[in-house]
C-alpha cells in the first residue's frame, strides 16, 4: 500500500476510484465539481439511495466513462460539527474495509477549511492511518483464490507546495504507527506453534541489526533460574518449550532526559490455564495471551524512528502456560526476583506471576517509570467490555499523560482504582501474597493490586488489555483477531513525552 501526492485536481487523476465526502443533514456537498463532470449522477445517486452520510458509510457510484476514474465512492463523514481527527480516522478505516477487494487505487482531496478544523498534517496522518488499519488482513494461511485484492495506492490530490511537507510528514507518521501495529497484530494472529518464546526473542534480536540504538539480551531457562526469577520459572516449568526472558533497551546517542521508561509486556504464548485448566471454549483465543509482549515489540520496531530523547527498556517473560507432569500445582510456593513469595492457588492466574519477575527486573534496572500491558483478567472484560482498556496507576500525572496519548490514538482507556482495602483479599496463609484473591468480585482490581506489590512504589501504570487486545468479530479498525491496541497510544506517549 502506497501513498502519492499530486498537484492535480481530482478530475484530472486516473485512479480506479475517486472519493468524495458527504455530511449528515447537510445539503452543501463537497462533490460539486465532480458531480458537474458527471452531469449530476452523484447527486441523483445520493438521493435515490437515500444516502444519509452517516460516519463511515459508503455509496458506490459508477461513472460509465464520464470521468477518468471508473467509479466514485461517496464517504459519509457524519455531522459536520462532530467531525474530528478520531472520527475522520474511523471513517477512512471503515471505507478501507468496505472497498477491500473491490479496487486497486483511490484518489481524494482533503477536506477544506470550511468543512473541518482538522489541519492538513493531521488529516494526512489520520486518513492514511485509517486506510492502513482498515486494509489489514491476516491471510497468510489462505489459498490464493481466497485472498482479496489489496488496495495498492491512495493519491492525495490538489496538494500545493505550501502543504506538501505537512502531508508528507502526516503520511510518514501514519506508516510508522501502522508498521508497529501490524507487527503486534501479526504476532497475536499467528498460532502459538509459530510464536514461541524463541520466535519472540529472534524478533527482538533482529531489531538490533537495523538499529544501533537498540540492544537486546535474551535469557534462557538456566539464566532465568540464576537471576532468581522463581515466579516466571514456576509458570514455565510445565512446558518443554524453552522459556525466554527478553530485555530490550533503546538509548538515544545523547540522552537529554534522565527518564528510564520500562515497557513490560505479558508474554504467555498460549494460556491453557495449566493444571487449573480452562474450559475448551475459553481456550480458543488464548494465543492472544502475549498481546502485551506484541505491543512492546511493535513499539521497539519503530522506536529508533520516533526518537524519544530518553532511555526506553522493554521486558518480556515469554512462556506458554501448559500442562504436564512437571506443571505447577495449587499450593506451590514460588519466590520472585524481589524476594517476595507467592502462593499459587490457581495456575490460570499465571500472568501476574510472570509479571512479578518482569516488574522486579524493571525496578532492578533502574526504571523511573513503568508501564505494563497484559491480557490479565477475564474480570476486566466483565467490567469494561471488549473495547476498553483498564488503567491502574499509582501516579496521577503519569496516568493523565497516557490518557492524553490514548485519546490522540483513538484508543479507549478507563481509570480504575487501586483500592487499598482490597489488598487484604490477596493475602496468603503461607506466603507473602496469593496469586488469586479470596473473593471473585473486583478481579481486575485485585490482579492490579498484586502487580503493585512488585513495582517498589515506582511511578507505574498497569493496562489490562484483556478486552481490546483481541476481537472475536471484525471491528472498526480491522478484521477479527489481534488489534494491536496500545501500540499507537505508546508511540504518542513517546512522541509527546
Ligand atoms: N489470560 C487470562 C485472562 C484473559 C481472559 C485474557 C480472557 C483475555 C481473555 C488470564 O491468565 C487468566 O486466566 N485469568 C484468570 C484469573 C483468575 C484465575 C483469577 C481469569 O480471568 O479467569
Ligand atoms: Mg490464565
Ligand atoms: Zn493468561
Amino acid at each position: 500500500m502506497k501513498f502519492e501526492i499530486s498537484q492535480n485536481s481530482l478530475t484530472n487523476i486516473s485512479a480506479a476510484a475517486s472519493l468524495v465526502f458527504a455530511f449528515e443533514k447537510d445539503q452543501s456537498n463537497s462533490f460539486a465539481v465532480l458531480d458537474k463532470a458527471l452531469k449530476g449522477v452523484l447527486r441523483d445517486a445520493v438521493r435515490q439511495e437515500n444516502f444519509k452520510g452517516k460516519l463511515g458509510s459508503v455509496l458506490h457510484v459508477h461513472t460509465h466513462g464520464k470521468i477518468l476514474s471508473g467509479k466514485v465512492y461517496v464517504l459519509g463523514l457524519g455531522k459536520k460539527e462532530d467531525l474530528d481527527a478520531n472520527s475522520l480516522r474511523k471513517a477512512f478505516s471503515l471505507l478501507a474495509k468496505d472497498i477491500k477487494g473491490r479496487t486497486g487505487s483511490i484518489a481524494l482531496e482533503f477536506l477544506s477549511k470550511s468543512e473541518t478544523k482538522v489541519d492538513i498534517l493531521t488529516q494526512a496522518q489520520v486518513i492514511s492511518e485509517g486506510i492502513l488499519l482498515g486494509s489489514y488482513e491476516f491471510n497468510k494461511y489462505k489459498s490464493k483464490d481466497e485472498k482479496e485484492k489489496e488496495l495498492e495506492l491512495a493519491v492525495f490530490a490538489q496538494i500545493d507546495d505550501k502543504n506538501k511537507q505537512d502531508v508528507e510528514s502526516g503520511i510518514k507518521s501514519a506508516e510508522l504507527f501502522y508498521k508497529a501495529t501490524r507487527l503486534a497484530r501479526d504476532l497475536v494472529n499467528e498460532s502459538a506453534a509459530v510464536v514461541t518464546p524463541t520466535a519472540l526473542s529472534v524478533i527482538a534480536r533482529d531489531l538490533t541489526k537495523e538499529n544501533p540504538e537498540i540492544k537486546c539480551e535474551v535469557y534462557d531457562r538456566k539464566d532465568i533460574e540464576k537471576m532468581g526469577m522463581g515466579a516466571f520459572l514456576g509458570v514455565a516449568q510445565g512446558s518443554d518449550t524453552p522459556p525466554k526472558f527478553i530485555y530490550l533497551e533503546y538509548s538515544p546517542k545523547n540522552p537529554k532526559n534522565k527518564t528510564k521508561l520500562a515497557l513490560v509486556g505479558k508474554g504467555i504464548t498460549f494460556d491453557s490455564g495449566g493444571i487449573s485448566i480452562k474450559p475448551g471454549d475459553s481456550m480458543m483465543t488464548m494465543k492472544c495471551d502475549m498481546a502485551g509482549a506484541a505491543i512492546v515489540l511493535g513499539v521497539f520496531s519503530v522506536i529508533a524512528k520516533v526518537k524519544p530523547d530518553f532511555t526506553v527498556m522493554g521486558m518480556i517473560a515469554a512462556t506458554p502456560n501448559l500442562i504436564s507432569g512437571k506443571s505447577l500445582v495449587p499450593g506451590d510456593v514460588l519466590r520472585a526476583m524481589n524476594g517476595k513469595t507467592i502462593e499459587i492457588l490457581n495456575t490460570d492466574a499465571e500472568g501476574r506471576v510472570t509479571l512479578a519477575d518482569s516488574l522486579s527486573y524493571a525496578v532492578k534496572k533502574g526504571a523511573t517509570h513503568i508501564i505494563d500491558f497484559a491480557t490479565l483478567t477475564g474480570a476486566c472484560m466483565i467490567a469494561l467490555g471488549q473495547d476498553i482498556t483498564a488503567l491502574f496507576s499509582n501516579d496521577r500525572n503519569f496516568a493523565e499523560k497516557i490518557k492524553d496519548s490514548a485519546k490522540l490514538a483513538g484508543e479507549k482507556v478507563w481509570d480504575m482504582p487501586l483500592e487499598e482495602d482490597y489488598k487484604d483479599l490477596n493475602k496468603s496463609e503461607v506466603a507473602d501474597i496469593a496469586n488469586i484473591p479470596s473473593s471473585r468480585y473486583g478481579g481486575a482490581i485485585t490482579a492490579a493490586l498484586f502487580l503493585e506489590a512488585f513495582v517498589d512504589k515506582k511511578p507505574w501504570i498497569h493496562l489490562d488489555i484483556a478486552g481490546p487486545a483481541f476481537t472475536e468479530k471484525a471491528f472498526d479498525y480491522g478484521p477479527k483477531g489481534g488489534t494491536g491496541y496500545g501500540v499507537r497510544t505508546i508511540l504518542n506517549l513517546l512522541k509527546n513525552w
